[in-house]
């Protein structure tokens, strides 16, 4: 992909797109089939360069991942005790998910290793996944204060298991310690402060690695084996549907059939904030992938009222935040956004960035230390907008500049990192 990409406004959007895996699930279905004994075959995994930084840090470790030509995926593990030390530092990429939950992994093993990552990792605190596991025997070492990465890893004495009140709701630092718990003497307690994202939790009782659950604490007891699946499926992400929601809510004239969507309760906050935003969102064909809850999402153009989105559904919607944004430069009212600070250590500073690039098309947007305020609606021109390498802060552009006037935007491929085919399904739905 070039340098730059020019996105032409649209008269409406209309199609049925079937949205790629979710990356979260499929990060998680290589790591625990890499634990297997037995062969996983993993289907509608996220052929996208995050997940593929995971399949790469696996295979150094031992694992066999084989890819037929249709993208699926058949993973043979070395079971839970059998993992070998890489012969070299593991990289990242720009997915905080890889280092962050194989810093749990990797921890526990009784090997050295060394993780790293690009420009962008090596700048996200671990001192918030690196501090939990320091209590559980983990040696993790990282530079500074924040203990960015590289990170030096060192075989454990003993891994204990521990009761730990999480500072901060994050599902990564959650799977962390629930990864490095599979290997403790004892049984681990985790609280979170507001729940994230439970597909390690659902991941682990597909495995066969019981997870008990009581209010607001995830209960591990030590385990011995786990006992695979044979396959595997993966269910569309609803933080790639989220673009397509917003985008055929305020384009006129728009109607998408979203398909094959995962609708765990745990990642839902885009749906309930646009349905109090007036969206016209209907749900349909229900089902089950796995533990999983899946849906198809019709979608179709609405006059949108501004909201206020509180820190109680943040976790919900922690990477939809740039796109609820755009969504409120064109509802009537204000929205507010509070309590989301966790942002600002996302890939990019997104509330930042949001401020920033949106700005740059005209839009007034005030940037809070925990937030975002956006009077609604505003008229906004066309501009030459950055992604700052950030795939979700390129796709709201985009969807800013259909809606709108157009938008050219600098270093768009970073799509590549969740949603490597967006502007091609952008060309294909728009009807201009
Ligand atoms: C993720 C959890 C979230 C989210 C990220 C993916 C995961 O991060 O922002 O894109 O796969 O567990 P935090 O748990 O750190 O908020």
């Amino acid at each position: 992909m070039s340098k730059i990409i020019q996105i032409p406004k649209t008269g409406g959007l209309t199609g049925a797109i079937t949205i790629p895996g979710d990356k979260s699930i499929s990060h998680r279905s290589i790591m625990l089939s890499g634990l297997a004994d037995t062969p996983v075959t993993i289907t509608n995994f996220l052929h996208a360069a995050d997940c593929w930084s995971t399949i790469n840090c696996m295979r150094s470790l031992g694992v066999i991942v084989e890819e037929d030509t249709g993208g699926v995926l058949t993973v043979k593990g070395k079971g839970v005790y059998g993992l070998s030390e890489p012969g070299d530092v593991l990289d990242a990429g720009n997915s905080g998910t890889t280092i962050r939950l194989l810093t749990g992994l990797l921890g526990a093993q009784p090997f050295f290793s060394v993780l790293t990552g690009d420009a962008s990792i090596r700048k996200r605190p671990m001192a918030r996944v690196i501090t939990p596991l320091a209590k559980m025997g983990l040696q993790i070492a990282g530079r500074g204060q924040s203990r960015y990465a590289p990170l030096a890893i060192s075989a454990p004495e003993q891994v204990c298991g521990i009761e730990y009140d999480m500072p901060v709701a994050s599902a990564q630092v959650k799977s962390a310690i629930l990864l490095a718990a599979l290997y403790a003497n004892t049984p681990t307690t985790i609280t979170e402060p507001i729940p994230s994202r439970d597909h390690t939790e659902r991941m682990f009782e597909t495995f066969g690695i019981p997870v008990k659950r009581e209010g607001r604490a995830i209960i591990l007891e030590p385990i011995q084996k786990i006992v695979a699946p044979k396959r595997l499926d993966v269910p569309g992400d609803i933080s790639s549907a989220a673009f397509w929601l917003v985008a055929a809510s305020i384009i006129p004239n728009s109607e998408l059939a979203l398909i094959n969507v995962g609708i765990n309760s745990t990642r839902t906050g885009i749906l309930d904030v646009l349905t109090q935003m007036g969206a016209d969102i209907t749900i349909t064909n229900n089902r089950w992938s796995g533990r999983e809850p899946v849906a198809d999402i019709i979608v179709r153009s609405a006059n949108l009222k501004g909201v206020t989105i509180d820190a109680e559904i943040i976790p919900r919607l922690i990477d939809e935040i740039p796109i609820l944004a755009v969504a409120a430069l064109f509802a009537e009212g204000q929205t507010v956004v509070k309590g989301a600070e966790e942002l600002r250590v996302k890939e990019t500073d997104r509330l930042k960035a949001v401020a920033l690039e949106l700005g740059k098309m005209g839009a007034t947007i005030i940037e809070n230390p925990d937030g975002l305020v956006i009077d609604g609606p505003q008229s906004i021109n066309s501009a030459s907008c950055d992604s700052h390498h950030d795939h979700r802060m390129a796709m709201s552009l985009a969807v800013a500049g259909l809606a709108a006037q157009g938008v050219t935007i600098n270093e768009p491929d970073c799509v590549k990192i969740s949603y490597p085919d967006f502007f091609d399904v952008l060309s294909k739905f728009r009807q201009d």
